[in-house]
């Protein structure tokens, strides 16, 4: 089957394997298809919803009945897609798809959907040995236009061996793509055979471009006494959103990550930590091979000067924190760069939030900074900035002027840094 133009419906549920649909998304996409993505509430405890609908530039198909959703979206999604793929496929959908029980937008997608359906189980092996799932499965492979894969036996992630691993995403394309349709008449009914055998483990991943970028996400906590701290309010999505756009355009994506609450796609190497200062060495040490290095972490700008060792008693009496700076990483990033100690031709990133005087702050911060450009962002709207997917932003670059902010997503904030860096790379390239 060819995928390209397909309209590929994929459904992700709660296993631990959910972050390889990622990737399965990103090579479906390679091959022309378009994807949208629908998830069990358990499969976005596994991976962030705004992952899927950043790569799938897409709204993600989450709880039935939720204020926000689309009321026919159980409808509309089966009914846009040409195939329904089931990536991983848990004990508990198998069970709900084989005795009609609809009741996530998964099995629900499953009962509307008209189409072929691709289900590809993923899960500990003795849950796929158990005499329930062995019927639930020989009962869909009895189902018209139901597919189920083979899972391959092997190291599974719950540290077993056996079988009930996920195919790889490459297998999961090759497996589709091996899949012959043969029209039966003239009602466009197919018959479907597949011709694909479980093999060695592709090494089709996304195309990389030899490039990696260094992002810093999340917030800081600055130690008051053992149990308390100063921080902000970041959540980690733009830092999340950044990943997966920088990730589906072949970067290698590092990130250097204070407490978030988001996750990130699966392909991206996190190393996390706590304050301001721990962050400032992680990136310091990681300066030498990266292309592009983006400050998108809300970094407090002071900590307290002498954190206690035990907790502070409450004696009702006035407390004075004394708060001393903390070390200002981009402009650290910039030092580093003017003398030589980061990579050659590296591009710098800064972030400004500002909630008033926009420009002049954002001119002000990005003239002292050192960095290439300064993404100004407002958290000025209730449905936008902190812990939202969209927010009010500009690009401010040197020798232009600011242009006006734009409420956009998180997803278009982190392409128009994309775009910035891919413009600078062409230039340097040229200038060579
Ligand atoms: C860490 C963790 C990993 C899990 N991995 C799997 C798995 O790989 N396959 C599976 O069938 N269930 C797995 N489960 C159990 C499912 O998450 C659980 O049955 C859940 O209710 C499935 O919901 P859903 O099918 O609506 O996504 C896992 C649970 C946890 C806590």
């Amino acid at each position: 089957m060819n995928l390209s133009g397909k309209h590929i419906l994929l459904g992700v549920s709660g296993g631990i394997a959910a972050y390889k649909s990622c990737e399965l998304l990103r090579l479906l996409q390679k091959r022309g298809a378009e994807v949208r993505v629908c998830m069990t509430e358990a499969a976005t405890q596994f991976v962030a919803p705004l992952t899927f609908a950043s790569l799938s530039k897409c709204p993600v198909y989450l709880k039935n009945g939720a204020a926000e959703a689309r009321p026919f979206q159980h409808i509309d999604f089966p009914r846009w897609a040409d195939i329904y793929l089931v990536v991983p496929a848990t004990a508990n959908v198998i069970g709900k798809f084989a005795f009609g029980i609809a009741d996530d937008p998964v099995s629900l997608c499953f009962m509307s959907c008209n189409c072929e359906r691709f289900i590809a189980p993923a899960m500990n092996v003795a849950m796929y040995n158990s005499p329930a799932v062995k019927r639930n499965l020989e009962m869909l492979r009895g189902f018209e236009k139901t597919h189920v894969m083979e899972s391959p036996a092997g190291f599974l992630a719950c540290g077993e061996v056996g079988q009930g691993r996920l195919l790889e995403p490459a297998q999961i394309v090759e497996y589709l793509e091996d899949t012959s349709y043969e029209l039966r008449d003239t009602n466009d009914e197919l018959r479907v055979t597949s011709g694909y055998q479980v093999g060695e483990i592709a090494d089709d991943v996304i195309e990389k471009n030899g490039r990696k970028v260094l992002i810093t996400a999340g917030r800081t906590e600055e130690a008051i006494d053992p149990v308390r701290y100063i921080s902000n309010r970041s959540s980690g999505k733009t830092a999340v959103a950044l990943s997966a756009v920088f990730l589906a355009n072949g970067y290698d994506v590092e990130v250097v990550a204070g407490p978030m609450e988001a996750q990130f796609p699966g392909g991206v190497q996190v190393t996390k930590v706590r304050s301001a200062c721990d962050m400032h060495d992680a990136v310091m040490e990681r300066l030498a091979d990266a292309d592009v290095v983006i400050h998108c972490a809300a970094v407090a700008d002071y900590r307290p000067a002498n954190p206690a060792n035990e907790k502070i008693k409450d004696s009702r009496s006035q407390l004075t924190i004394e708060l001393v700076p903390n070390p200002n990483i981009l402009r650290g990033c910039a030092a580093a760069r003017r003398e030589g100690r980061a990579k050659e031709g590296q591009t710098l990133i800064g972030f400004a939030l500002e909630t008033d005087h926009f420009e002049e702050h954002a001119r002000e911060k990005f003239e002292k900074s050192g960095a290439d450009a300064l993404l100004l962002n407002a958290p000025v709207a209730a449905d936008s900035g902190f812990g939202h997917d969209s927010v009010r932003f500009a690009l401010v670059e040197h020798g232009k002027p600011i242009p006006p902010m734009e409420m956009g997503s998180k997803v278009s904030l982190a392409e128009t840094i994309l775009r910035f860096c891919s413009e600078k790379i062409d230039a340097q390239r040229e200038s060579i």
